[in-house]
């Protein structure tokens, strides 16, 4: 075992590495060849979704302890989605660092990652994936659905209530009643927004225990998955089982299936190729439209349908919905508890059909997720059908073009603004680069004078993300983004564009001399950060087909430290 290196030793390094500890009140015998399990936990009352996790620490404890191992709890930076500015997503690679080089360092045989809100889910599987060393996940588990005058309510309808707001529909006082009744329990968001569609990706991928997706966080059972997942670790240490062992590409073909069955966040895609990317699995960003084409929507969970990850849970969780999904599945990947995925679901069920479905009898035959090509996303771009308007999916108008977010927000409602339903929404530069960390802005909201028209619904493109909770025509992720100069860089106000879904096109209909015209007047933005973290972001991070991630990222250094310098 890797700790034996530190705490096995005699005579002064020994001495070095054991008292110190020993001022927690830690007795000797913990040190005596019992395997070191680091729980590596994002808490922090700044990540509202992760604010119960030391609680959830103390079953982890007890399960390591109980099965014979010596927890040690660690923090990691904590990315909170709805309070770090400009955007949680250009910390994830720097949080990935973090844990990467938190766990090398540190006498750890194996590692539980505590993962809730949105980022603390990849952040972590990436990090750890860059050491290898055998790794289990305990998500946080959803919040309760929120309650308000007899609904159900939940992230997405915080969009809703903004483009009522906008159309005058409600006053900002209902609002702050609202607030309350959504979030009125410990948790990540209820909807499969992108923390669920996470917890979901590691069930799907076999890094957590069965079940570990859809437990509520105030649900009892959520403590005694995580002490179940204590327990096992140190089985899996025993084992030797790694997370290379467990993610094969075809435990990742598994997760992308199951990401377009339940309607899962479109951030799915990037966070996905950034994990592939750093075990070394080979996977592109097309390879995930094949996969995903003939999945039918089966779990009714918003945005794309109508019920809260709760539902979901009572309904039989995502081993049910996995069950359903049997006949496109592979059923040998090895999982966390050293079972298939396949005997894990064996025995699911659905008890509800209005939660899950049957393949054969979907709530949505649209699929969750389709990558588009064409001269407008030179290396692709997403939609999520299932979210999207059907009569949107074959579509032609003229782009209204926006060259950033403040030129949106300076213009969208201007009552000279010319715009109508068939307008297509252009924004640009809110890219990896060009923002920089490619915020969630895409499903930007329509001009009020159309609201207040009724329009609900246009075609949206841009080089940013949607939040996984969103829903409409958005067309995301184009890639090369705008601050790089492709195609995307110089599309203009009035020119014509096709979103064609059902061939996965996405076209501007100007001619390649004009384009490459318009490229020799284009002007990269300037530099906005000359050091820090920022600096090294911007010189560093590939595009989102990439995944997102920093070109030194990319693979993985095992878990051997490079120099011992007791
Ligand atoms: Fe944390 Fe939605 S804000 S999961």
């Amino acid at each position: 075992m890797r700790s034996r290196n530190w705490f096995g030793r005699k005579g002064k390094d020994g001495f070095i590495y054991r008292a110190w500890m020993k001022n927690q009140g830690i007795p000797d015998y913990e040190f005596n060849n019992k395997p070191v399990i680091g729980i590596c936990n994002t808490w922090s009352e700044l990540t509202p979704c992760n604010a119960h996790f030391r609680e959830l620490a103390e079953s982890v404890k007890r399960g390591i302890s109980e099965a014979g191992g010596f927890p040690v709890e660690f923090p990691v930076m904590s990315l909170g989605e709805t309070l770090i500015k400009p955007t949680a997503m250009l910390y994830r690679n720097l949080a990935s660092m973090d844990v990467e080089e938190s766990i090398r360092a540190n006498p750890l045989d194996g590692v539980v990652l505590l993962c809730g809100c949105d980022k603390t889910t990849p952040s972590l599987v990436m990090g750890a994936c860059s050491v290898n060393i055998p790794t289990i996940v305990v998500s946080g588990g959803p919040m309760l659905t929120g309650q308000y005058e007899g609904k159900s309510i939940g992230t997405s309808d915080v969009w809703r209530y903004h483009d009522d707001l906008r159309g005058d529909k409600i006053r900002e006082e209902e609002l702050l009643t609202i607030e309350a009744a959504m979030c009125r329990s410990r948790g990540h968001c209820a909807v499969m927004g992108t923390a669920s569609s996470m917890a979901c990706m590691v069930e799907a991928l076999g890094l957590s225990l069965p079940g570990n997706a859809a437990i509520p966080a105030a649900d009892a059972r959520r403590k005694v998955l995580a002490q179940l997942s204590g327990l096992r670790i140190v089985e899996m240490v025993k084992e030797d089982l790694k997370p290379s062992d467990i993610l094969t590409r075809n435990a990742f073909e598994n997760a992308i299936i199951t990401n377009a069955a339940i309607g899962g966040s479109t951030n799915f895609v990037i966070h996905l190729l950034a994990i592939a990317g750093r075990i070394g699995v080979p996977l592109n960003l097309p390879d995930f439209d094949p996969l995903s084409a003939n999945i039918p929507l089966i779990a009714n969970l918003q945005p794309s349908g109508q019920y809260f990850m709760e539902d979901l849970f009572y309904a039989g969780g995502l081993p049910a919905v996995l069950k359903e999904l049997d006949r496109f599945l592979h059923h040998n990947c090895i999982t966390a508890n050293g079972k298939t995925i396949q005997e894990n679901y064996s025995q699911a069920k659905s008890y509800n059909s209005q939660v899950i479905s049957t393949t054969e009898q979907p709530f949505n035959n649209a699929t969750g997720l389709a990558i588009l090509q064409g001269n407008l996303c030179e290396n692709g771009a997403v939609i999520k059908p299932s979210a999207a308007s059907a009569h949107l999916m074959l579509h032609t108008g003229k782009a209204v073009v926006f060259e950033n977010i403040e030129d949106y927000k300076a213009r969208i409602d201007d009552e000279n603004l010319e715009i109508d339903e068939s307008s297509i929404l252009v924004l640009k530069n809110v890219g990896p680069k060009g923002y920089p960390g490619m915020p969630e802005v895409g499903n930007m909201g329509l001009p009020k004078k159309l609201l207040q028209k009724g329009v609900v619904d246009m075609v949206r493109i841009s080089d940013g993300r949607m939040s996984g909770t969103g829903f409409g025509t958005v067309v995301l992720h184009v890639s090369p983004e705008a601050a790089t100069g492709g195609n995307f860089s110089v599309v203009q106000t009035g020119d014509l564009i096709t979103l064609n879904v059902p061939q996965r096109s996405l076209t501007l209909h100007v001619s390649e001399d004009e384009l490459q015209q318009r490229k020799q007047n284009f002007k990269p933005l300037p530099p906005i950060a000359d050091r820090g973290y920022v600096n090294l972001y911007i010189n560093h991070v590939q595009q989102a087909h990439l995944g997102a991630d920093m070109n030194f990222l990319t693979g993985n250094s095992g878990s051997k430290v490079s120099r011992d310098s007791h």
